[in-house]
């Protein structure tokens, strides 16, 4: 916030009239130029031409599926997948062809599969990095192969990457991009810096960005430019980006093992794998008696939130999964919601008798 506070200072002692007026549809030069620059480091080297701006990475994935989706059209994603996804792909029309998952991530040789037998998805939906909800993290062999199918059947891979920077060992892999050029980059600062400001970078092939930029125009115009203005001036400075997301990474990784420790205490009946990074805890309910949805319930008559799996799943049976998340708690909060959730589940248990 600070941090913040100075940019938005040197931004209005500077450039107060360019950063309150309209901007270019695809974006303030600065930030197109950070967004590409950051593409690169993360994946195939790209200029700014190539960079759009836009209102969160779902403003990016919105402008996709209306772009690239006519009704019947397939996509291919995770089963879970974000459901954010899930809503703007069927509000496009699509016909969902869900593909399992696991932590590497999506199923390549499952798709590799549908595709022998005749789908023909017109994008490819993927959350490379600590797959929200899953936490997977699709591996390098399943990129390439991926990449390999997108050439060979001539779909795009939307590859939407608010995670990437949040591995608690610090790695990322490549983006698919440096395999295949029909790719599009959704690249989220919200996990990072801050989800109100509503600012993320959307890399596309040549051929699609016209297309995307005409769409963005007809919704809102801009993405607004005084955000725009800030962000790049607070990653036009070196060392900002990557001391911050150290300590990030400290902060979650520390919080994600305390989790852990917590839920193996108090929940027993909770079976999930530690994170790597991200923000959520992917768990399966050990007992064939308590669904998800009546824990929900539970849970909030106790005071204590979870998110059950249902509406993430599309095929897949949802009815024993849920996301935790630890983010934002601390050590008080923490142990009284995981002591809540016990609560909740011995009265789940016991109703269900
Ligand atoms: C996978 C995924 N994509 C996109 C978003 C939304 O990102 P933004 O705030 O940049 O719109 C989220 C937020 O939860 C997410 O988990």
């Amino acid at each position: 916030m600070a941090r913040l506070a100075e940019a938005a200072e040197r931004v209005l002692s500077r450039s107060a009239t360019a950063a309150l007026q309209y901007a270019p549809t695809e974006g303030v030069a600065a930030m197109r130029q950070a967004v590409a620059a950051r593409a690169a480091e993360t994946g195939a080297a790209v200029g700014p031409e190539r960079v759009m701006v836009t209102g969160g990475s779902q403003q990016g994935l919105d402008l996709v599926a209306q772009t690239l989706i006519d009704e019947g059209d397939e996509v291919a994603l995770d089963d879970p997948s974000y459901l954010g996804a899930v809503q703007v792909f069927r509000r496009a029309g699509a016909r969902l062809l869900p593909v399992p998952t696991d932590r590497d991530g999506m199923r390549v040789d499952v798709l590799a599969e549908r595709l022998t037998a005749g789908a023909r998805p017109k994008a490819v939906y993927v959350v490379p990095h600590f797959h929200n909800p899953t936490g997977g993290v699709l591996s390098e062999e399943r990129r390439r192969l991926l990449a390999g199918l997108a050439e060979r059947y001539g779909f795009l891979v939307v590859e939407d990457d608010p995670y990437g920077d949040l591995g608690f060992g610090g790695g990322r892999l490549p983006s698919t991009d440096v395999h295949s050029g029909r790719v599009v980059r959704l690249m989220s600062l919200s996990k990072t810096l801050c989800p109100g400001l509503r600012v993320a970078g959307l890399v596309a092939p040549a051929g699609l960005i016209g297309e995307l930029v005409a769409a963005k125009q007809s919704s809102d115009l801009q993405t607004n430019t005084f955000g725009q203005y800030l962000l790049a001036e607070l990653l036009a400075d070196p060392d900002f980006l990557p001391s911050h997301l150290a300590r990030l990474r400290t902060l979650y990784g520390g919080r994600a093992r305390a989790t852990a420790a917590l839920l193996r205490e108090l929940l027993p009946w909770l079976a999930f794998e530690e994170p790597r990074g991200g923000l959520f805890f992917w768990c399966t309910v050990d007992d064939p008696r308590v669904t998800s949805d009546v824990l929900y319930e539970r849970a909030l008559a106790e005071g204590v939130a979870i998110v059950p799996g249902t509406p993430f799943c599309i095929e897949q049976d949802g009815s024993r999964v849920l996301r935790l998340s630890f983010a934002t708690l601390d050590e008080e909060q923490r142990r009284e919601g995981a002591a809540r959730l016990a609560t909740a589940f011995e009265k789940a248990r016991t109703d269900a008798y």
